[in-house]
């Protein structure tokens, strides 16, 4: 689906880190990696952490997620932005997508921290999520949490490169969390950064990440910390990867327009999102999701089965919180349309490293299930 891409590049900065007798969880790469995603997200403040998921948790304590208080988040999303919040012990309250690309529902994202606090609740963060590395509604959801005086956290582990009204990925929100997990569209083979513009955010989740130890000569504690630090072997990788980027979003916006291109005679299939950019909005082409519709008659099941039995590895989108049974008792605002996108929606091999003869192999096991040559 989304396999690294790695070479000589990757080899040579890991050298580098373990020949400068930095291997431990903070060095010179750290610091360099968290200054280049700085200059490339428009970003003040960055940490590179173990995870996108510790990166979301840090975030979630530094903005008073606590057990009472609620986080209203993305429905179809990855489990890690939930569980992000459960570990914090907040009530995780899920708001369903939009039809068109299964991003978040902008002002259904507004309607339901409104009617939490109508009921009196404190709404502490709200966490639209990029799906397949394409921005949410950024302008909307900006002007109107702040209305509102709800902090947004962006989870943007997927959509790092992308860029919304010609801002990056990661540069809107009081907060905003990468991953760099094996399967994205530039890894460390795991880990993730927190990026903001609030000095003091970052200076805390940073404390926190390194078991939240007090200045003193002796090891003095006053808080519950973690062990969330990314190591500067990992964070050399991070930089050569991170030189490459452009190269990938390239690579892999020309294979989303081979699919497009090759689909484009099939009634009913819709792709999510779009290979261009408009006005300086662009998806990074992490992932390729299609629609499959009901007039072709294949729903995602049997395509992902179809895919499967010919070696090829089709993915269904996320499946929406709020229908797992996990958080089925969980409060969510629900208008269908994320069950419907998942019901029909699945993702097509995206990584950077596919040749065109393997698209194409994907194309032509695609279409023989339409019974198409
Ligand atoms: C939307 C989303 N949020 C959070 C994460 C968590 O990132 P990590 O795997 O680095 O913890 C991921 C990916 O894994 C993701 O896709």
């Amino acid at each position: 689906m989304s396999k690294a891409t790695v070479g000589p590049e990757e080899e040579e900065a890991l050298i580098r880190a373990i020949r400068s007798g930095w291997v431990t969880p903070l060095g010179p790469e750290v610091d360099a990696f968290e200054a280049e995603i700085c200059a490339r997200t428009g970003r003040r403040h960055a940490l590179a952490l173990s995870s996108g998921t510790a990166a979301l948790h840090l975030a979630l304590l530094e903005l008073g997620a606590k057990p009472g208080v609620c986080v209203v988040l993305s429905s179809m999303t990855f489990a890690a932005t939930a569980n992000a919040v459960a570990y914090t012990g907040a009530e995780a309250v899920f708001v369903d997508s939009r039809e068109s690309d299964g991003n978040v529902d902008p002002e259904m994202m507004l309607e339901t921290v409104r009617v939490l606090q109508s009921e009196g609740r404190e709404v502490v963060a709200a966490i639209p999520v990029d799906l397949f590395g394409r921005c949410v509604e950024y302008d909307v959801l900006d002007i109107g949490l702040a209305k509102l005086r709800v902090p947004m956290l962006a989870d943007a582990a997927e959509s790092l490169g992308a860029t919304f009204n010609g801002r990056a990925a990661g540069a809107y929100g009081r907060a905003a969390a990468f991953s760099f997990n094996g399967n994205k569209i530039m890894t460390t083979s795991g880990g993730g950064m927190l990026v903001s513009d609030d000095s003091e955010l970052i200076n805390r989740a940073r404390y926190l990440s390194a078991q939240a130890r007090q200045q003193a000569p002796w090891y003095e504690h006053t808080e519950i910390g973690y062990n969330y630090r990314m190591s500067n072997i990992l964070a050399a990788i991070g930089r050569a990867q991170l030189a490459k980027l452009d190269d990938f979003i390239v690579r892999r916006r020309a294979i989303r327009q081979m699919y497009v291109d090759a689909f484009s005679d099939i009634d009913g299939l819709r792709f999510l999102g779009s290979a261009e950019d408009i006005d300086g909005t662009a998806e990074n082409c992490w992932l390729t999701a299609i629609d499959l519709g009901t007039e072709i008659g294949v729903n995602a099941d049997e395509m992902v089965a179809h895919l499967d039995a010919n070696d090829i590895e089709g993915r269904h989108l996320w499946k929406p919180m709020h229908m797992q049974p996990l958080w089925k008792d969980s409060r969510a605002f629900i208008n269908g349309a994320s069950e419907t996108l998942f019901r029909r929606g699945i993702t097509l091999p995206s990584g950077s490293g596919l040749t065109s003869s393997e698209i194409e192999q994907v194309i032509g096991a695609f279409r023989s299930k339409l019974g198409r040559s």
